[in-house]
């Protein structure tokens, strides 16, 4: 069995598939690994030390994946990429699968079985593949880390001989993964931290972070949450309710860090230009839904930009600016989807087609698009399309440099 760790090709995407010990759990397996020169650099991890973990250095991504069973990205392989590898292969990545179906078409196409690590179903067992939470996770992190450099005062209370310096005021929205983890991060750095959500599961989980809840408390708010515990899109009418409590609450805080999302619809806007202008001069706004729509319609993906004396931070792939940890967490992620994926006594690939974990993330086989989510193209042509996420708009801001990915 041959296990391909292709380099990234995309300058955005800083991030590698395996790590020096995944390397060495795959070889305990009995698969031989190619890893190709350079792939962990950005996510400093030399050649070496793959090498040192048994596996061999590729000179170029072709050789790398020839002949591989399985192939490990970070981001879905183009259609070129695609066509060096070999029938059959299974190859696993973030594919953005509802964002491109013509990269999907070709790797059904190509006859590879892609899986889509972002379609990993949140149970139990599979916990340990989830690299939504694990990335989030990281993403939220980072968000705190961002606010705190573009604000340009101490976060902490700080009493000394010359005074005291007031706590920042932090507002989260949206407490998922990445919120929840920005609540943790802003409150280690001495943040007086408020949270909200729609979801009333969120409630105690804010709290018991030490953080104070506020939100719109109906009867639409008690039924928020979905049976895969994601939120729904909530009425015009809660939304309004919604504005009308946050916005008196942003007008005070110092940095506010917007996380919310709803699966498969455009992010929500929950700070509109009236909410930004109402800030105090060098408050800060991070958007970490920013790729998605956005929760702020001021902020720009791949950039920090000024609306008056508000900035707005809306870096793109946000768990590549921390690139070394993110890798570490997504590499393991897709160890323990491997080894599902693998008879260990015999060192031979043996995949159940009919795991729920497999059917559950499986998007191509055998030349076909297979996933139910991803209807056929007649289907789809007959289906109204769902509304795209707003054009972001181009405030008059001075543009920060602000590359995607990798920390400038
Ligand atoms: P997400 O990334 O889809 O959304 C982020 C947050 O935005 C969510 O908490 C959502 O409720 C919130 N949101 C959506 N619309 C909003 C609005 N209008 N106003 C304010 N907030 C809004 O969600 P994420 O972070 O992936 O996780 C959601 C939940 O899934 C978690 O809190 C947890 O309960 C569950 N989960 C379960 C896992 C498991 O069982 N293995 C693993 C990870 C998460």
């Amino acid at each position: 069995m041959k296990l391909a760790v292709p380099l990234e090709p995309s300058k955005d995407e800083p991030r590698v598939a395996a790590t020096p010990d995944t390397v060495a759990a795959y070889i305990k397996l009995g698969f031989k690994v190619a890893v190709q020169a350079g792939a962990g650099a950005r996510s400093r991890i030399p050649d070496q030390q793959y090498k040192d973990a048994g596996a061999t250095i590729a000179k170029t991504a072709d050789l790398t994946v020839k002949d591989a069973d399985i192939v490990l990205r970070v981001r879905r392989p183009n259609v070129a990429e695609t066509a060096k590898f070999k029938k059959g292969a299974l190859v696993i990545a973030i594919m953005e699968p509802t964002d491109d179906r013509a990269g999907i078409e070709a790797l059904a196409k190509a006859g590879v079985a892609a899986f889509s690590m972002e379609f990993m179903p949140r149970i139990t067992r599979a916990q340990s593949m989830d690299v939504l939470s694990s990335q989030a996770n990281l993403a939220g992190y980072q968000a705190v880390m961002d606010a705190a450099i573009e604000y340009d005062r101490a976060l902490p209370m700080m009493m000394t001989a010359a005074g005291t310096v007031s706590p920042a005021k932090i507002f989260v929205m949206g407490a998922g993964v990445a919120g929840l983890q920005a609540i943790a991060t802003a409150r280690r750095l001495g943040g007086v931290v408020t949270a909200t959500d729609v979801r009333p599961a969120a409630k105690e989980q804010v709290e018991s972070l030490g953080a104070k809840f506020i939100a719109v408390e109906d009867d639409e708010f008690r039924e928020a949450e979905t049976a895969a515990g994601y939120a729904k899109e909530m009425s015009k009418e809660y939304q309004a309710k919604q504005a009308e409590l946050t916005a008196a609450h942003i007008a005070k805080q110092d940095i506010v860090i917007t996380t919310a999302l709803i699966p498969g619809r455009p992010a929500p806007v929950l700070i509109t230009k009236e909410m930004v202008e109402s800030m105090k001069p060098g408050s800060v706004i991070v958007d970490l839904a920013v790729e998605r729509g956005g929760n702020c319609p001021l902020s720009v993906a791949g950039k920090v930009v000024e609306h008056g004396d508000v900035k707005l931070v809306g870096y793109a792939n946000v768990p590549g600016r921390v690139a070394a940890s993110s890798s570490a967490l997504y590499a393991r992620n897709l160890k323990a989807f491997v080894e599902l994926l693998v008879d260990a006594e015999k060192g031979a690939l043996n995949v159940d087609w009919d795991d729920e974990v497999i059917g559950a993330t499986l998007l191509t086989r055998g030349g076909r698009i297979v996933h139910p989510r991803l209807a056929p193209a007649e289907t789809k042509a007959k289906t109204k399309p769902k509304p795209k996420p707003k054009p972001k708009a181009k405030p008059a801001v001075k543009a920060k440099s602000a590359a995607k990915g990798g920390k400038s």
